[in-house]
């Protein structure tokens, strides 16, 4: 058991596909937060740029040993215009998949944003709900034996974000930037074979405004990649910038991320799926980095309704979701099957649930990530659900916290519980136990 002083407050850590929190315990909002795309460069012993792609990045780390890899987190070092420094994510569907880089994403956590020494803190890390168990172990390893933790917790996205809103036991929609998830919590724990999940998310919906756009020959010129001179008062003379050996990720991330704002800002759901051509849809102006104008129509209401009815990427077949809800294995295989609207999502989870649970489930629907955010997003999906022939009908949490927070919030409320202090694993057990302390420890 830890037994820390009570000066020692609790680090808390939701690294998210498209964010990561971190924060101290106790407090109402995250410390900061940052993307948790990581910025690499890399080069051989001649100093010649090697492209990450070629050195098999994520899955296969065993490369050339003569490589120098150099990492950039947060902002203003991901956005900075690098000769050769591609943009990669530790995350795939959720799941960390690229170890070195993920480290960088925590010592940029610790040592850059909270400035701490991790050694003197406890330590509460958000893991998402469908997460393996050799993940979390070696996350808990590493968090030990690295970092030199005190004492650790692991807890699970969906009970944290039911924590916030005050409840143990909900049904959790959490849609972020690479996952959309529907878990049941039932008295403070997952019903894992409950889950149902998709990668069709904020990411892949801002990549899908890309290609509308480019179809429409839109073109986006960030700000990173153009010379803007005011001519006249208002009036700028833009040029696009020639920097040699900007390589074709960097270009394609500050791209998507001025799609993204485009998005965040301009678009919303509709009220229904009939979205006919003699609607009167009135047009919204978003004005691009360049000065140029866009007019914004149907766009607006097509890029979420992808959500709600994702037939257009099914047909694509452009697909990579596993739906298998029984392999919660966390292995993540790809099985090409098609996406579901969300109302059948929430519907399938529900259906998992045992019968004498499902209605108190149903009844705590908690939306949360910031892909719920979208203006008429939580009527559309009442809505659809109440068209499906289901007889439950779900009650949604009214949210007194910021959805886009609400997984670090929970853990926020959690690390600084006085009853949670004898949860934590300590590092003496952690050198005692070993690796299957973290099942027994945090289920
Ligand atoms: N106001 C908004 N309207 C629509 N989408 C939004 C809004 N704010 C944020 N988003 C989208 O939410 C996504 C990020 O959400 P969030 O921070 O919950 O993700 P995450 O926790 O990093 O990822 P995940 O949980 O999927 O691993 C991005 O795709 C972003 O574009
Ligand atoms: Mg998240």
């Amino acid at each position: 058991m830890y037994c820390g002083g009570d000066d020692l407050s609790a680090i808390v850590i939701d690294v998210g596909s498209f964010s990561t929190k971190g924060g101290y315990a106790g407090e109402d909002t995250p410390k900061d937060i940052f993307p948790t795309d990581v910025g690499c460069v890399f080069t051989d012993k001649d100093g010649n740029y090697v492209g990450s792609h070629q050195q098999g990045i994520g899955e296969n780390q065993d490369i050339d040993i003569d490589v120098k890899k150099s990492y950039y987190t947060g902002t203003n070092s991901i956005t900075y215009k690098r000769v050769g420094m591609d943009i990669i994510n530790p995350l795939q569907d959720g799941l960390i998949k690229d170890w070195e880089a993920i480290e960088h994403i925590w010592n940029h956590t610790f040592h850059e944003r909270l400035i701490i020494n991790p050694g003197d803190h406890p330590i509460l890390l958000a893991e998402p709900s469908f997460n393996s168990r050799s993940i979390r172990e070696k996350v808990s390893e590493i968090m030990f034996e690295k970092y030199q933790v005190p004492a650790l917790f692991i807890s699970k996205n969906a009970v944290l974000s039911s924590f916030a809103s005050c409840k143990a036991t909900s049904l959790v929609l959490d849609s972020g930037g690479g996952m959309t998830s529907v878990v049941p919590v039932h008295e403070g724990y997952v019903l894992k074979n409950a889950i149902v999940k998709s990668n069709l998310a904020g990411n892949r919906l801002t990549e899908e405004y890309y290609k509308i756009l480019n179809q429409k020959n839109i073109i986006v010129n960030p700000i990173n990649l153009i010379k803007k001179v005011e001519i006249k008062p208002g009036e700028f003379h833009v040029t696009p910038l020639q920097i040699p050996g900007l390589t074709e990720s960097y270009k394609r991330y500050v791209t998507l991320e001025t799609i993204r704002d485009l998005k965040e800002t301009s678009c919303r759901v509709a009220d229904s799926s009939q979205l006919s051509e003699e609607m009167h849809i009135s047009q919204v102006p978003y004005e691009l980095p360049d000065g140029n104008l866009l007019e914004i129509g149907s766009d607006r209401f097509q890029i979420p309704e992808l959500l709600f009815n994702p037939q257009p990427l099914n047909i694509n077949n452009n697909n990579h979701m596993n739906t298998d809800t029984n392999n919660n294995n966390g292995n993540n295989d790809i099985h090409h099957q098609t996406y579901q609207p969300l109302s059948k999502m929430v519907i399938e989870s529900i259906e998992k649930c045992d019968s004498d649970v499902r209605k108190e489930i149903f009844q705590n629907t908690i939306l949360t990530g910031g892909n719920t955010l979208f203006s008429g997003f939580h009527d559309r999906l009442l809505r659809d659900i109440s068209e499906q022939s289901f007889t439950l009908k779900p009650k949604i949490v009214p949210n007194l916290i910021e959805r886009k927070n609400s997984v670090w919030i929970g853990g926020s409320i959690l690390g600084s519980l006085g009853s949670f202090q004898q949860m934590w694993m300590s590092k003496s057990e952690w050198e005692e136990y070993g690796r299957p302390l973290v099942e027994k420890k945090c289920p």
